[in-house]
């Protein structure tokens, strides 16, 4: 070894030891008669030290020589510090240098290798391996490599297999777009990189594996968000021989292990919501339960409040929905414009805002006090329950819209209130998802999770006559408002599994053509099985108090998809692309 300890390691208890230590030269001070070098590695900051008129002369001047980022071995006596730093763990002691060894020049680096560094996002991913030097970025990969030791505990103890599937594989269904690989050796075909493992965890599951998972990448070429990345990993389970009732306790069981012996948090058993549910009180199938302010419906849902007094905007209206907000009748005429605004955005794409407010006195006044009398207003406070000092938010318009406007502006309102904690944590499962979902685009029927999702045992006989009726045995895994989980209980039996392909459209030639390899299984003894994959880097992500994913991935690509260090994806020469026959 070159080092005798790392530069977090030594303490008072080491005073006066002879030691040898290796990393980085974070930070020379030069103060005339002394000199400081801040020694720094994965495991901490180590202070350096040498004195005029203690320090032979050619060592002081091989030290001032040193610049930032060189790497260097550093031999001396650990000392106690004239005036101590209880901000370092190391701050107590000093190395007051005898012998130093350059291990390697660096070339000034690009940005500050510090905790606030002045590198933009851009320069900070083109150097990663600098920008992995910090210790901001280092500890959450090490929240990282901590999860996944954990992850593997807790299958482990419980008879799971972690068992490697293939990457060279054809188009598996999770309804992104694939990416391709082309084949050398057969010229004009292609292999696909899975975007998830599902099909291979089913044949495991054929193969009598009973227990499976693995801690993998999924390719998925879709549009990027905070929350998503080209390519991420799945924890990605399945078991046999189970009910719904097994993984979810099984699953919830693993979220509580992590939140308990990563977070220090105790939670209680996870609600459960139905999706329709979610949608009704949230606007969304992932609700941030953290807090309240739960959708009011004033039309829509089975209520009518707003008809019948000619306000256009209301009556051409599919659904009005309210956010109620304590104490908000405080909110000043500038505020409420200001969230108008809001909500007008193109991205909300909303026309307005109508507001209500109860006054202190428990009177009552709106924005729309010259359509609806007080007896009206009376019967909106009454639906959402509101107190003097309250405020109802409404928007209104089409189903959809209005629901997810809805749901942005609860959101965003938390958000302003400081209602979404990072360090607060709260989960649910919604369950009971529509199996299908009508897309317009391709005028055809959908599969909400995958197609190779069960429906729930009591409308199976209505897919043919109502397919839009059916109920998925599908379960979602919510936290802080992001879906970190999903997956359901799967079709084990043949007919089942092509009459659920020919509801989505495809004929009897293209369902065995894309998937006859697991009909083909399915008819030699596949036992009822599902199971269920968690977002690796969203749970890494909200554990480490984000909801940006790509500071917890080593190198990962930027929102246009490109790794910018590697500088991919790139062109490749004309002799690799006639090879490919491209
Ligand atoms: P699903 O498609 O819901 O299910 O994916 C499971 C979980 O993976 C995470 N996730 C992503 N994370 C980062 N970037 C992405 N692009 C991305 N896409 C998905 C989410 C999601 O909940 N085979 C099924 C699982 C099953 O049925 O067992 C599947 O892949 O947190």
């Amino acid at each position: 070894m070159l080092r005798t300890h790392t530069c977090g390691e030594l303490r008072m208890k080491h005073a006066e030891s002879s030691v040898t230590l290796c990393g980085w030269v974070s930070r020379v001070r030069d103060k005339g008669g002394m000199l400081w070098i801040d020694l720094r590695d994965r495991y901490g900051i180590t202070q350096l030290m040498a004195e005029e008129g203690q320090t032979a002369p050619e060592l002081l001047q091989a030290l001032r020589s040193l610049g930032r980022e060189f790497v260097v071995q550093a031999e001396g006596t650990v000392v106690k510090r004239y005036a101590p730093n209880d901000k370092m763990p190391t701050g107590d002691i000093e190395i007051r240098v005898e012998r130093i060894n350059l291990l390697n020049p660096s070339k000034l680096p690009p940005f500050l290798v510090d905790d606030e560094t002045d590198g933009g996002d851009d320069l900070r991913m083109q150097y990663r391996y600098i920008d992995l030097r910090r210790q901001p970025v280092r500890s959450k990969l090490e929240l990282r490599h901590r999860m996944a030791q954990e992850v593997r505990r807790y299958l482990d103890e419980r008879a799971f297999l972690e068992v490697e599937t293939p990457v060279l594989i054809k188009s598996t269904p999770e309804g992104a777009r694939d990416f391709v690989v082309p084949s050398r050796l057969h010229n004009g075909e292609f292999y696909a990189l899975p975007q998830s493992p599902q099909t291979f965890k089913q044949l495991l599951m054929v193969g009598g594996f009973d227990r499976y998972f693995q801690i993998v990448k999924c390719f998925r070429d879709e549009d990027l968000r905070a929350d998503r990345q080209p390519e991420f990993t799945q924890i990605d389970c399945e078991m046999s021989f189970v009910e719904r009732e097994d993984i979810l306790q099984t699953f919830e069981g693993l979220l509580l292990h992590l939140l308990k012996t990563i977070k220090g948090v105790e939670l209680p058993p996870l609600p459960r919501l139905s999706f329709h549910e979610a949608m009704m009180r949230y606007g969304n199938d992932k609700p941030d339960i953290r807090f309240g302010m739960e959708l009011v419906h004033l039309k829509g849902y089975g209520h009518d409040h707003t008809s019948g007094v000619d306000f256009g905007v209301f009556d051409t209206a599919e659904r009005v929905v309210g956010i109620p907000l304590s104490g908000g009748a405080e909110y000043t005429r500038k505020q409420l414009d200001e969230l108008t605004e809001w909500v007008k955005r193109p991205q909300i794409g909303m026309k307005g805002m109508v507001w209500m407010r109860v006054e202190a006195d428990g009177s009552l006044k709106s924005s729309v006090d010259k359509f609806y009398n007080t007896d009206r207003l009376q019967s909106w406070r009454e639906a959402a329950q509101l107190q003097a000092g309250d405020l109802l938010l409404l928007v209104a318009g089409s189903d959809s819209l209005t629901m997810k406007a809805a749901s942005a502006l609860r959101l965003e309102l938390g958000e302003r209130l400081g209602l979404r904690r990072a360090d607060e944590f709260q989960a649910l499962w919604v369950v009971d998802f529509p199996l299908l979902e009508w897309d317009e685009e391709s005028a055809r029927w959908m599969a909400m999770h995958h197609p190779f999702t069960s429906p729930i045992p009591e409308h199976i006989d209505l897919l043919t006559q109502s397919p839009g009726a059916v109920l998925a045995n599908a379960y979602d895994l919510v936290l802080n408002g992001n879906e970190v989980g999903g997956g359901s209980i799967r079709i084990h039996d043949r007919s089942l599994q092509a009459q659920l392909f020919e509801a989505l459209g495809f004929s009897p030639e293209e369902a065995n053509q894309k998937f006859g390899f697991l009909l083909n299984a399915f008819e030699f003894g596949a036992p009822p099985h599902g199971g269920i994959a968690l977002g690796f880097d969203r749970l890494c992500a909200l554990m480490g108090g984000s909801e940006s994913i790509r500071d917890f991935i080593a190198f990962p690509k930027n929102n246009a998809g490109r790794d910018v260090m590697i500088d991919a994806p790139g062109p490749i020469d004309a002799q690799q692309r006639r090879e490919l026959g491209l």
